[in-house]
């Protein structure tokens, strides 16, 4: 079940043909990638503007190094061309406009001093500053929920997606108030309005704008926030563009929530369906950490593409200048030549040198502060509904193409084993 799922024709050859909206392909692609891997490691279609698929882990890492052919500058999204939204073979002519999301959508050298400006706000002493903001406001989303005395929540909408558009707000110094708003433009830009390219197109508008009205309003008023931080920034001795400031802010949005979101989504949808994994980490909340990576492992959200500049030949795949290329980081994450098991959820798992946060010079710039978010968001979770199910299974509904993770997660929680809370959100 899902979201999102244009019409396209049924896939009679995944590895000459795959489409990463099938219905199948959306509900798990698992048992695809196994298929692919065995039979064609690196899939090809033509259909949403044609596309490469590696499924191996070795083959997505050397992809993700190859920087020199394989190009992060626009088209880098998993979407299909803008104006042939819903024709899976319509060739690829659509995309007008530059993403300017820096660092992602750059290569080297403007990714090297973009990436840069930002990783110190990611540092892991930033990232602790936002923990006890962080713990609140997930006490005070249960608080919520246990208020309404409903037996029955919904744990994407009422909680996961509640979470990363607030701590991401306060680290840009934006009106935590906007949360729905700032959602509501992340999944306009990544997640529907890739198969309706209006939408997509008024989300970023909207987007830059609001981030040009902010950044306006910092240079007259700096405060100690990330945009302040990036407008009093030097590079070269010159301050940066305006212009560039507002796409890294817009990527902080697009690329701090519907990820985290999804993230802490598919570990509860995990906990409520695994009672013992459930129990262990109650009894064990130490093992928690090391659980957050087996489920970033298992149910990797994120998939990027990358344009090749000049024709390659990849493993004898002809990828040919132009061709976009999807790294499959969830795919390589369920390499059995890298993982035991690998379809299985061992949450002590050892051994786990998984890429749900890329590989690369474009590795996650967040990650720290995403694993903090899933930590702190189970960790309270469980201490408050120690108790809870699925509610219903078939209800439950995923998205899929660029971030993968449940949109609704019907949970019944045991009413009787609720812990109260005494906790409310600082700034
Ligand atoms: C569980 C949550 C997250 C996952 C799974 C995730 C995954 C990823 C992946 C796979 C990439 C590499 C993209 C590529 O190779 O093209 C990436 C890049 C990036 N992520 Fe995350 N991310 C998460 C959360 C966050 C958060 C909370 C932020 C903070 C705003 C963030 C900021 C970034 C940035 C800035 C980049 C670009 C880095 C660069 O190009 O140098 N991510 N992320």
């Amino acid at each position: 079940m899902t979201d999102q799922m244009p019409q396209t024709p049924p896939v009679e050859d995944w590895t000459s043909d795959y489409d990463i909206f099938d219905p199948d392909y959306l509900t798990d692609p698992t048992l695809i990638w196994d298929d692919l891997r065995n039979e064609c490691p690196v899939a090809h279609t033509e259909r949403w503007g044609g596309s490469w698929l590696p499924t191996k882990y070795d083959d997505v890492v050397r992809m993700a190094r190859m920087v020199d052919v394989l190009s992060s500058t626009d088209p880098i999204v998993v979407r299909p061309p803008e104006n042939n939204a819903g024709d899976p073979n319509a060739p690829e002519s659509g995309y007008t406009q530059a993403v300017n999301a820096p660092p992602i959508s750059s290569d080297a050298p403007v990714h090297t001093w973009s990436r840069r400006l930002i990783l110190p706000a990611f540092s892991p002493r930033s990232t602790a500053n936002h923990e006890p903001y962080t713990r609140a406001l997930c006490h005070q989303l249960i608080d919520e929920l246990q208020a309404s005395g409903d037996t029955t929540v919904d744990a994407a909408t009422n909680y996961a997606q509640q979470i990363p558009p607030r701590v991401i707000a306060r680290l840009l110094g934006i009106d935590e108030g906007m949360s729905e708003q700032f959602t509501d433009w992340v999944r306009g830009v990544l997640e529907l309005g890739l198969t309706n390219p209006p939408l997509r197109q008024k989300c970023r508008d909207e987007l830059r704008e609001f981030f040009m009205a902010e950044i306006k309003d910092r240079i007259a008023n700096p405060g100690e926030d990330l945009i302040s931080e990036l407008l009093a920034a030097k590079v070269d001795g010159e301050p940066v563009d305006l212009l560039h400031v507002a796409g890294t802010c817009n990527l902080m949005l697009v690329a701090g929530i519907d990820t985290t979101w999804s993230s802490i989504g598919s570990a509860l949808w995990h906990l409520a369906t695994h009672p013992e994994d459930r129990e262990r980490l109650i009894a064990d909340p130490e093992l928690i950490p090391t659980a957050v990576e087996e489920l970033l492992r298992a149910y990797s959200p994120v998939t990027m593409a990358r344009v090749a500049t000049d024709d390659v030949d990849f493993n004898g795949c002809p990828i040919k200048a132009g061709d976009k290329i999807l790294m499959n980081f969830p795919g390589a994450n369920r390499d059995p030549e890298m993982f035991d098991n690998p379809d299985e959820v061992i949450i002590d798992r050892q051994q786990n040198r998984h890429v749900a946060f890329g590989v690369g010079i474009h590795r996650c710039a967040g990650s720290n502060l995403a694993r903090m978010e899933m930590q702190v968001a189970i960790e309270v979770w469980l201490e408050r509904f120690p108790k809870f199910t699925l509610d219903d299974a078939d209800a439950v509904t995923w998205a899929g193409g660029q971030v993968r993770g449940p949109r609704f997660l019907p949970i019944a929680v045991d009413a009787e084993a609720q812990v109260p809370g005494a906790t409310s959100v600082t700034t």
